[in-house]
C-alpha cells in the first residue's frame, strides 16, 4: 500500500541482502520512520514492543528473526535459541508459533552453510504468500460487500471495524481491510467506523491513518458508539481480524471484539471475521478456555500519547494515583456470533465443518 503516495510494504530485506527494516509502528500516526533490525534481539525486541504487531506480521517478523540468528550462528543450538526467544515475545497470535515451525522444520534438514540462504528465501515466501492470502481474502470480501450493497438502497456502505487488521497488521492489504482497499479500487462507495481500540489505540492511530494515506472516507468512534450506530441502522456490517482462530471457528481477537459481535448479533448486523489460513490453531477447539489471553502493561492503560500544538509528541499519565490496572489484550467471540469467516479460499461458516470443508487438506495440523 502507499504513504505519501510511494509504495511501502511491512517488512522487507535491505540493499545489503541481510539487514531487515520495518516501520516503526509506535510512532504512528504522528511519526513516519522505518527502523533497521540487524541481531536476533532486534527483531525479539520489535515484536515485544509493537514496532511491529498484527498476527501475519508477527509471523514475518519472526521468520527474518530466524534469518538474522541463523546468520549469525547456523548451529541447531542457535536456531533453538532463537526459535524459543521469538516465542516468547508474545503469547496470542498463533502466527508467530506458525512461522517459527514453518522456518525450523525447514532448516534443520539443511546443512549449516545452506542454512542463511534457506531462512531468507523461506522467510521471503512467508512474506510473498501472506500478501496473497489477503489480496484473495479482499477479493472474497469484495464479492461479498457487492451482494450486501446490491441489497441496499443508500451509499455508501458503512462497515465498522476494530482495532488494526489493514495493511500495518500484515506484509500488504492487511486482512479485514483488504475487502475495503478493494471496494475502494473498483469504485465501490465504503465508509469504515474506525474503533478507537483503547488501550492502545491501534483504531485511531493505526487503522485511521492508512485509510487515511489510501483515501477510503472513515470516521473514528470511541469503543463504546459501536452498539448504538447498530441500533440506529448506521452499520451495514462489520469486519474485523482475528489473532487466533480455533478449529470450531472461535475466535479470539483485540480486546472489545466480542462486545462489538454481541451488539451485532442483537441487531442483525452481520459480523464477519477476515482469517487466513496461518491464523487457524487446528490443535485448539474451545477459544475461551484454550486461548492464552496476553496481559499487557498496565501503562497501556494509564498513559496516553497526545500531539502537541508544537508537533512534539508527549506521553501522559491520566489515572489517579494507586488505582490497580488491569490490561487485557484480546478476547474471544463464540463462533455462534460470527456470520461467516473470510478466508483466501472463500467465505464459509465459523464451525468445525465450515473450517474443515475449506481447508481438508489442512486439519490434521497448522
Ligand atoms: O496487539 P496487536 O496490535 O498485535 O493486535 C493485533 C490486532 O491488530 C488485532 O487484534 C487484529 O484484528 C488481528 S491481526 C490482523
Amino acid at each position: 500500500m502507499r504513504v505519501d503516495g510511494q509504495p511501502y510494504r511491512t517488512i522487507w530485506v535491505a540493499g545489503d541482502g541481510k539487514t531487515v527494516e520495518i516501520i516503526d509502528q509506535t510512532l504512528l500516526p504522528h511519526r513516519f520512520a522505518t527502523i533497521q533490525l540487524r541481531t536476533l534481539d532486534d527483531a525479539a525486541h520489535a515484536i515485544k514492543s509493537m514496532q511491529v504487531r498484527g498476527a501475519p506480521l508477527i509471523g514475518a517478523a519472526a521468520a527474518y528473526g530466524i534469518c538474522l540468528a541463523v546468520n549469525a550462528d547456523p548451529s541447531d543450538e542457535a536456531l533453538d535459541r532463537a526459535y524459543d526467544t521469538l516465542l516468547a515475545t508474545r503469547p496470542t497470535a498463533v502466527n508467530l508459533r506458525w512461522a517459527l515451525d514453518n522456518m525450523r522444520a525447514h532448516l534443520r534438514n539443511l546443512p549449516r552453510d545452506r542454512r542463511v540462504a534457506a531462512a531468507y528465501a523461506r522467510a521471503h515466501d512467508i512474506c510473498e504468500d501472506d500478501v496473497a492470502i489477503n489480496s484473495a481474502i479482499g477479493d472474497h470480501g469484495l464479492t461479498m460487500l457487492r451482494e450486501i450493497a446490491a441489497r441496499k438502497k443508500q451509499r455508501p456502505l458503512n462497515i465498522l471495524t476494530h482495532c488494526n487488521a489493514g495493511w500495518l497488521a500484515a506484509v500488504d492489504w492487511g486482512t479485514a481491510l483488504a475487502p475495503i482497499y478493494k471496494a475502494q479500487d473498483s469504485g465501490l462507495p465504503v465508509h469504515v467506523w474506525v474503533d478507537e481500540t483503547r488501550p492502545r489505540n491501534q483504531g485511531m492511530s493505526l487503522t485511521a491513518w492508512e485509510l487515511g494515506q489510501h483515501g477510503v472516507k472513515h470516521t473514528v468512534i470511541a469503543d463504546n458508539v459501536g452498539g448504538h450506530l447498530m441500533q440506529h441502522g448506521m452499520v451495514d456490517l462489520a469486519i474485523v481480524g482475528t489473532d487466533r482462530t480455533t478449529a470450531r471457528g472461535d475466535v479470539c481477537n483485540k480486546i472489545g471484539t466480542y462486545l462489538k459481535a454481541l451488539a451485532a448479533k442483537d441487531n442483525d448486523v452481520p459480523f464477519y471475521v477476515a482469517l487466513p489460513s496461518p491464523t487457524i490453531d487446528w490443535r485448539l477447539d474451545d477459544g475461551i478456555r484454550d486461548i492464552p489471553i496476553e496481559q499487557r502493561d498496565g501503562e497501556e492503560l494509564s498513559h496516553i500519547s497526545g500531539r502537541l500544538p508544537d508537533g512534539s509528541v508527549v506521553r501522559v499519565d491520566i489515572s489517579p494515583p494507586g488505582s490497580a490496572m488491569a490490561n487485557f489484550a484480546f478476547d474471544v467471540t463464540p463462533a455462534h456470533l460470527i456470520t461467516g469467516l473470510i478466508t483466501e479460499r472463500g467465505i464459509c461458516r465459523a464451525s468445525a465443518d465450515g473450517l474443515r470443508t475449506m481447508f481438508p487438506d489442512r486439519v490434521s495440523g497448522n
